[in-house]
């Protein structure tokens, strides 16, 4: 009697698993369409392959996942397109690197976000210069053509269907005849109202800038060759259209842009506080 139940048991859990896996495995492998490529898939140049090779040999998923949910808490990674990621993502991926601890930000649309190469090298050899709270170890000790190939990988990891942001490489350089055309005719929406202006940006500078412009905001070596601008110096010779675009696209040099994280009414308050910075902070 134990002996034929123990085997009904045995049929029935072996059933059970079986239809588990036709449901969650082998059915959705038939839906090709769920996971093709499509215009938003990343597409790898020989040199990305050989950086995600070097993502895996160095742990980097470790601490970082390739996965954006629904939920709220990872509004943060989403891309351009404000979305999860979904299976087409991964369609050019093999092996797949979602992992699963998330000691570092999501990188899965890091791309959209920090597009330069230039930025990554620096990041990858000191990430304590950027964020001086940072536990991301230094990959410092790597040859220059690893770090140049890791840099190609993370600035692909992107919505392809969207267009990259389009960064000068050095605004230190520029002057105002640079500034873009639609840039130079908008209105400052906080002109006349500085006290709201800096209750907005007080908070995003401590939070989001002086990181690399440093406590006194005065600019601060970020590598040998990289230096963040002075904001002092800089309100002398820029124009709030200037430092609202400035801010707004960044550089290639290091500076993030911030067109996809912060709102409008954000960016302007910052370029209004930098244009006031010696009346705020004297
Ligand atoms: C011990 C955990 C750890 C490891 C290993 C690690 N990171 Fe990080 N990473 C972090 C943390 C924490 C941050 C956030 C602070 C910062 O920006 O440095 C971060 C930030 C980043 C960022 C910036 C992301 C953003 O949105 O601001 C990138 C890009 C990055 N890491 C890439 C890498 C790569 C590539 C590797 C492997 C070569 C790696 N990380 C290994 C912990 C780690
Ligand atoms: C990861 C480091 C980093 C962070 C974070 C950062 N900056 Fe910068 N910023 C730089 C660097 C580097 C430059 C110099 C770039 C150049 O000359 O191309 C710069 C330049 C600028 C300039 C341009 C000055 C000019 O007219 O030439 C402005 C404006 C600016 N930053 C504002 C901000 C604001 C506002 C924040 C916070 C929301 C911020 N930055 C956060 C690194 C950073």
């Amino acid at each position: 009697m134990l002996h034929r139940n123990a085997a009904l048991v045995a049929l029935g859990a072996f059933l059970l698993l079986s239809f588990a896996i036709a449901v969650t495995v082998a059915l959705p492998l038939m839906q090709e369409e769920l996971y093709a490529a499509d215009e938003a898939t990343p597409q790898y140049s020989e040199l990305a392959l050989k950086g995600k090779q070097i993502y895996q040999r160095e742990g980097c998923f470790y601490c970082h996942t390739q996965q954006v949910r629904t939920i709220p808490n990872d509004a943060a990674f989403q891309g351009p397109n404000k979305r999860p990621s979904r299976p087409s993502d991964y369609a050019n991926d093999n092996p797949v690197l979602l992992g699963t601890e998330r000691t570092g930000p999501d990188l899965k649309f890091v791309g959209d976000r920090l597009p330069s190469k230039d930025w990554h090298i620096g990041h990858l050899k000191n990430p304590r210069a950027y964020d001086p709270r940072s536990i991301m170890p230094s990959y410092a000790h790597l040859p220059e053509e690893e770090l140049e190939a890791l840099a190609e990988y993370l600035i692909s990891l992107r919505d392809w269907s969207v267009k990259p942001l389009q960064q000068p490489e050095r605004l230190a350089d520029l002057t105002e005849e640079d500034l873009p055309e639609e840039f130079r005719s908008l209105q400052n929406p906080l002109a006349g109202d500085l006290q709201r202006a800096v209750a907005i940006a007080e908070p995003i500078v401590a939070q989001s800038c002086v990181a690399c412009h440093g406590q006194d905001l005065r600019g601060k070596q970020l590598t040998e060759r990289v230096k963040s601008a002075d904001w002092y110096e800089r309100a002398q010779v820029r124009s709030e259209q200037f430092l609202y675009w400035a801010i707004t696209v960044g550089s290639k040099e290091g500076m993030p842009g911030w067109e996809r994280s912060l709102t409008e009414e954000q960016r302007w308050a910052l370029a209004t506080y930098i244009k006031n910075i010696q009346q705020i902070r004297p």
